[in-house]
């Protein structure tokens, strides 16, 4: 079930495998640019409720639909607006995601009963390969449990799912890291649901303003919510993550007084750093225990990259809290801040 496939030339052989059991109904993890995804066919509604089941995941939060072609996304989406079109051929195949007035003929589990569709062209060979053999649009979730870090590599999603899908494609390493920008189409103002890969200032060069949904920017949930996954905790490991807010000098100043508070009570701690403040932490009267390098703070592009991963890092040192350094929120640092806010789900360290 676990296969090793060319991330820039998928074995065909491979592929025809993939997608026959997709056809048959079958699950199948593979890669994307951003994270791992969990497929299905989207117009299999038996084989997409097996999705919710494996993954854990609640009835009303909705799927992406994954498309190969613009004319597979023209079978979905009722009308697309100019502007939309735009941002397709602009961002497309790549980490947007739009959501769009659906076609009645995708099943209700897909898109939890709403009148809209999100759809996605991935900008992932061994992905597009496997939606271009199968032929049907694929219903694609992140390929982790419910609720914890989206999967940047097979090794995740066998860690969460193993024995519970048909197959998983193995292409290395998610290049970015962090999930597509969802951005709703069918608001008055084109509305960000979720920040990722497109930051806000990509898509003001295409078509101009756009706005954050409240939840979107801090992470923080909004009551009701525009797109139904922001109310639900996502991205945490088993311990309580807490955020390091200032500078660098304050950042490694509380790490060491709450690492200090924490041993005294007996606490393993993890903590995610980045490579400037390194040498801060280590020479700390007390060390953490688990120390989780993101990259440097000049480089938000390796900082998404490795953030899932340490995360679960956290998960496998076994570390009871995890104190984690917040970034500028600006490009990139908008979804690396939106998951570091709902991993912490409002902890700060003070
Ligand atoms: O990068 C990604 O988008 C990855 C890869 C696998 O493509 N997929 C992913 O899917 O992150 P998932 O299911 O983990 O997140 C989908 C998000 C959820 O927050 C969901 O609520 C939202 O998209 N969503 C899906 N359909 C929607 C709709 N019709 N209206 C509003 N939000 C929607
Ligand atoms: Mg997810």
């Amino acid at each position: 079930m676990h296969y090793k496939v060319h991330p820039d030339h998928p074995e065909p052989a491979v592929i025809a495998e993939a997608a026959g059991i997709l056809q048959r109904g079958g699950l199948v993890a593979f890669p994307t640019e951003t994270v791992y995804g969990l497929g299905a066919n989207a117009l299999d509604q038996a084989a997409v409720a097996r999705i919710f089941s494996v993954k854990e995941r609640p009835a009303d939060n909705p799927l992406i639909v994954h498309v190969a072609s613009l004319s597979q996304a023209g079978e979905l989406a009722r009308t697309v607006p100019e502007p939309a079109l735009r941002l397709m051929e602009a961002f497309w195949p790549g980490p947007l995601t739009l959501v769009l007035p659906a076609f009645g003929h995708i099943p209700a589990v897909v898109t939890a009963g709403l009148d809209t569709v999100a759809l996605r062209m991935p900008d992932h060979p061994v992905a597009l390969a496997l939606i271009a053999a199968a032929g049907v649009p694929v219903a694609a979730p992140s390929a982790n449990r419910s609720g914890k870090p989206s999967p940047t590599t097979a090794a995740h999603v066998l860690a969460d799912l193993a024995g519970r899908i048909d197959m998983v494609l193995d292409g290395g390493n998610a290049a970015i890291g962090v999930e597509s920008t969802v951005l709703d189409m069918t608001a008055p103002v084109p509305l960000i649901l979720r920040p990722g890969g497109v930051t806000r200032e990509d898509l003001a060069e295409v078509i101009g303003e756009t706005l954050y949904h409240p939840a979107a920017r801090a992470g923080i949930p909004e009551n009701p919510p525009r797109s139904p996954g922001m109310k639900y905790t996502h991205y945490a490991p088993e311990a309580d993550v807490y955020l390091l807010m200032g500078g660098n000098g304050e950042m490694v100043a509380t790490a060491g007084r709450l690492i200090r508070r924490w041993h005294r009570e007996g606490k393993r701690v993890g903590l995610l750093a980045s490579v400037e403040n390194l040498g801060g932490y280590l020479s700390l009267p007390d060390e953490p225990d688990h120390l989780a390098i993101v990259g440097s703070r000049e480089d938000l592009g390796a900082i998404a990259q490795n953030l899932y991963g340490a995360l679960r890092s956290c998960d496998h040192r076994q570390v009871d809290v995890v104190l984690a350094e917040t970034f500028p929120e600006r490009g990139l640092g908008v979804a690396i801040m939106n998951r570091l806010h709902r991993a912490a789900a409002g902890r700060v360290a003070e």
